[in-house]
């Protein structure tokens, strides 16, 4: 018989699973910008995405929950289960959904998803937001993930795509920064632009009717909520995180990095300009 726990309650631990390969890795400060990424484009990437009252809904790779409270919000009466392999993450999950959504029902798991602890069909709905670019195989775990959804069941799935990036004022050390980043993310399995193969990776997972639409983000001096909440603290943030890696790997020189990462801060401030898509795609398993 399962249990379902309330936000503040103990996750269970399915799995133990190390906490290697995530490229942004797992302080605290990527926990605070999950949670402004999550925060300032909620309205973009949640918009469409409702759960009935009552429907089964596995969000895989919950990280901190910063997703998750933004679909505990949209849905208040979905029953959620939130799976993360990392059980730092899953801790800081509960306590930001306690703290957020203090009545939500929120199971908690630690497990991998390509060793999910749930039977075939067992879901009316599959959410996954940032992991699948992380993945070394990612056609195998949307495959895993079919399997746990019920006959025409939906999967919703957002990633994004580094190749999207347009800004001004154009410069060559920030574009080298940025390359450096989907490098190393490639090194440990992942793609950075993974979100243009959404389609075909679906497909070849098996899912029916899918359908894909690019969220895009632009940022200029007469929105200034999203150079701060977007360019700034989420993707400039990302690529920044990554310095020690980057020198690390000789893919870099610090003068190189610093000058990157100063002209990429350029892009929100006074006349820059900076652009971003990710891709979301909601796809069935097939009825039969
Ligand atoms: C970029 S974070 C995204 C977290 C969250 N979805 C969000 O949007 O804030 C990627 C998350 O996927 C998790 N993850 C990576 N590989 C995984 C795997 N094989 N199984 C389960 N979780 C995984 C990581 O631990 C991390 O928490």
């Amino acid at each position: 018989m399962e249990t379902l726990f309330p936000a503040a309650s103990t996750a269970s631990t399915t799995s133990t699973a190390p906490d290697v390969g995530y490229v942004h890795g797992y302080s605290t400060r990527e926990a605070a910008r999950l949670g402004d990424q999550a925060d300032v484009l909620a309205g973009l990437l949640h918009s469409g995405t409702r759960y009935p009252d009552g429907s089964r809904v596995l969000e895989i790779g919950c990280g901190v929950g910063a997703q998750t409270r933004h679909l505990v919000a949209h849905s208040p009466g979905a029953r959620l289960v939130a799976v993360d392999r990392s059980a730092e993450s899953l801790a800081i999950a509960r306590a930001r959904l306690a703290e957020h959504a203090p009545g939500a029902f929120v199971e908690w798991h630690r497990a991998d998803v390509h060793a999910l602890p749930f039977a075939e069909g067992e879901f009316d709905h599959v959410f996954v937001c940032f992991v699948l670019e992380h993945l070394a195989d990612p056609a195998g775990a949307l495959e895993r993930l079919r399997r746990v959804l019920r006959p025409g069941g939906s999967l919703t799935v957002i990633e994004g795509d580094h190749g999207s990036v347009l800004f001004h004022p154009d410069s060559a050390p920030a574009r080298a920064a940025i390359d450096c980043q989907a490098r190393l993310q490639a090194a440990a399995g992942g793609d950075a632009s993974l979100g243009r193969r959404l389609l075909p990776l679906l497909d070849a997972a098996g899912f029916t009717e899918a359908r894909v639409r690019p969220c895009t983000v632009y940022a200029d001096r007469t929105r200034e909520d999203l150079r701060a909440g977007f360019t700034r603290d989420t993707f400039v943030a990302a690529i920044a995180s990554v310095r020690a890696e980057a020198l690390a790997a000789g893919l870099t020189t610090p003068d190189e990095w610093d000058l990157g990462i100063e002209e990429l801060r350029r892009t929100a401030v006074g006349e820059g300009t900076f652009h971003y898509t990710f891709f979301k795609a909601v796809a069935r398993r097939p009825e039969r």
